[in-house]
């Protein structure tokens, strides 16, 4: 189903009794990345996915975000939605929000954290950012995707599917630049969650991906061996996309991760 929460284009599927997941998609993607995964778990669990801000079918509105606004918009979401106890499932910048949202949010129950990390930008990062938006203000968002989704998928994966990442430039490519600007901003100016990360006890799963271009491989595995209640997967054979390149391998991690809590511990 889709609904429109404080002009978010937000979708469910599955029974709201069962516990609920909130997929929260990286940058600069859509919900439709987790279409696969969701297929494959909304008979148990009550799963939500939505557009960021500014991506999209999402309302760009004034395109100035920061890693707190987007906090906001998804606890708008929890609240309309009336989800009480929730896992959060981030994927990459979705994983920044994440773990934002669990350390300022209370009704966080767990979290699934894919390709993602808890620092924020080196003076490096952010001035490859600034980079990024001047390239996409003077040209446009297709040199931009062009480096960016050859990074973003495995050499592997862009040889076996390049329609795959075709599909990904031509939806994006439609994107409004003003929202996936703001993504940019949003990230270069993150705060640093390493530190309640690794003291807070939720159960966490830390999914990273073997030929990971943009986090790199063992970032997760760092994190997770300072982590309490931590569980850990690496994806063979993926790149940075791994729901996209592993969805069969990914779905598994979930489904591990959380048949070792019982319903009532993760329930609404
Ligand atoms: C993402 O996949 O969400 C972004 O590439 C993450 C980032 O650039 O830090």
């Amino acid at each position: 189903m889709n609904t429109l929460i404080d002009n978010l284009s937000v979708y469910t599927k599955g029974d709201p009794s069962n516990p609920a997941i909130v997929f929260i998609h990286g940058f600069p993607f859509d919900h439709t990345l987790w279409d696969t995964i969701i297929e494959q778990l909304h008979q148990t669990y009550y799963c939500i996915s939505y557009d960021l801000r500014g991506l999209g079918n999402s309302e760009v509105g004034h395109g100035q975000y920061t890693m707190e606004s987007y906090v906001d918009d998804l606890e708008q979401i929890i609240v309309q939605l009336n989800l009480t106890h929730v896992i959060l499932c981030g994927f990459s910048m979705g994983g920044y929000i994440a773990l934002r949202a669990s350390q300022r949010l209370e009704n966080i129950r767990a979290l699934i954290l894919a390709n993602t990390t808890t620092t924020s930008d080196s003076d490096e990062a952010k001035l490859k950012r600034a980079n990024a938006i001047r390239t996409i203000k003077q040209k446009g968002l297709s040199p931009f995707l062009e480096t960016f989704l050859s990074l973003a998928f495995s050499q592997n994966y862009q040889n076996k599917h390049p329609n795959v990442i075709n599909h990904y430039k031509e939806k994006i490519e439609h994107f409004n630049p003003i929202g996936v600007i703001g993504g940019l901003f949003a990230m270069l100016s993150r705060t640093d969650t390493t530190e309640y990360l690794t003291k807070q006890t939720k159960p966490t799963l830390f999914i990273e991906s073997s030929n990971d271009a943009i986090i790199p491989t063992d970032t997760m595995k760092k994190l997770a061996s300072k982590t309490n209640n931590s569980h850990y997967v690496q994806l063979q054979n993926s790149g940075h996309l791994s729901m996209i390149e592993q969805p069969q391998a990914f779905v598994s991690a979930i489904n591990k991760f959380l048949i070792s809590y019982s319903k009532g511990e993760l329930s609404r």
